[in-house]
């Protein structure tokens, strides 16, 4: 009897969320925890409610350039972390991200997204110029970075370039936890005053975590919510953890399609009119990963767009897709993968809006 009663219990915290948005931390860790087959389902159906009141039935798709995978840092669940000497490294030319870019636009693209670890080649000015260069060309586009962690004054100087946005997981909200999956020369206290100063800058900022990291427990992820709550990020970006083999973490256990799949499920509710995209990761660890992750109240997708002599090489995890697919592929593969739940790819810059509502 009493299994139905917390059964009962967590679809009631399901609508409350529904409601107002908000729950306690205990009743956040209930419904992480409840594992009735049909409550899933319920979290969802209400996620896409209200993502197709905001959104209705489209899903933007920002073009990934992956521009380097040339990195000082040494996240210990990184494959391309500095130690990594396995790792095939390679980094693109201002000349070829400007190409990428272009073909990205006769593509239909209108959002670039520059994403690369944290390799010092690209300078404060090399970065500038790569900005300026393509809202230069495509003025109408939105240019969004994901460059890791730099010092306020960098940061306003790609925002004056034209950057429109900035995406940088914030990783775990637990300074504890931070440590367990960072070297010491990496700090929790760091990352937040970056995201901090992206926001105070104007960026629309993205934060993120992965789901089932090593040694995430659930209160980690209540945790995860309640800085998501009072960040108030525009993007969240989530995605399974999923071992590389050249890192410590080869033998931990990747995170669950089901537990990124509620996490979406939860975010959309907790930040109604947030952008939400279905990772790599999770079409990674599930064949229909990606379109489950719509389902589930995900509303973009970030194709990629990088070279196709450079895509094998961004590997941060082991089996990772689109790795050998032509960006012009890849893209009709996902709007088929779209279309095939009922949605429908928007290439529109797609800027962030409320419509009042709330
Ligand atoms: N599994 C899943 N996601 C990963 N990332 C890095 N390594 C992994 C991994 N092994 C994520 C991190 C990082 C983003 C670029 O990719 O959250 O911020
Ligand atoms: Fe990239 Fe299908 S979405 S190959």
């Amino acid at each position: 009897m009493e299994e139905s009663f917390d059964r009962t219990a967590a679809f009631d915290l399901a609508d409350k969320l529904e409601t107002e948005k908000d729950l306690t931390d205990a009743e956040f860790a209930s419904v992480l925890l409840c594992d009735d087959p049909g409550f899933d389902e319920y979290l969802a159906e209400k996620a896409r409610t209200i993502r197709e009141k905001y959104y209705g039935k489209s899903v933007y798709l920002r073009g990934l350039v992956e521009i380097s995978n040339i990195c000082k840092n040494n996240c210990y669940y990184c494959g391309i972390r500095r130690d990594n000497a396995n790792a095939e490294r390679y980094r693109l030319s201002e000349e070829q991200i400007l190409d990428c870019c272009d073909a990205g636009y006769e593509l239909g693209f209108r959002t670039f997204v520059l994403q690369g670890g944290e390799d010092p080649y690209y300078t404060d000015d090399l970065i500038v110029s790569i900005v300026s260069a393509i809202k230069e060309r495509h003025p109408d586009c939105a240019v969004t970075l994901s460059l890791g962690e730099f010092e306020k004054d960098s940061y306003q100087k790609f925002f004056d370039a034209g950057a429109d946005r900035y995406l940088l997981r914030h990783e775990t909200a637990d300074k504890e936890h931070y440590e367990m999956l960072h070297p010491a020369e990496m700090s929790f206290e760091h990352r937040m005053q970056c995201l901090k100063d992206l926001k105070d800058i104007g960026y629309q900022v993205g934060c993120g975590m992965m789901v089932g990291s090593p040694y995430q427990t659930t209160e980690h992820l209540v945790k995860d919510l309640r800085f998501l709550k009072e960040f108030r990020p525009e993007m969240v970006g989530i995605g399974p953890f999923i071992p590389h083999h050249d890192t410590q973490f080869a033998e931990h256990e990747a995170g669950t399609v089901d537990m990124t799949l509620r996490l979406l499920s939860v975010i959309r509710l907790l930040l109604p009119d947030v952008l939400l995209p279905a990772t790599t990761a999770l079409g990674t660890i599930d064949p229909r990963g990606r379109e489950k992750g719509i389902l589930a109240g995900a509303n973009v997708v970030m194709p990629n767009l990088s070279p196709s002599d450079v895509r094998g090489k961004y590997l941060l995890y082991d089996n990772k897709i689109c790795t050998g697919d032509e960006a012009a592929e890849c893209i009709r593969c996902m709007a088929m993968r779209i279309s095939s739940v009922g949605y429908e790819t928007v290439v529109a810059r797609g800027d962030h809006v409320s419509f009042g509502i709330e």
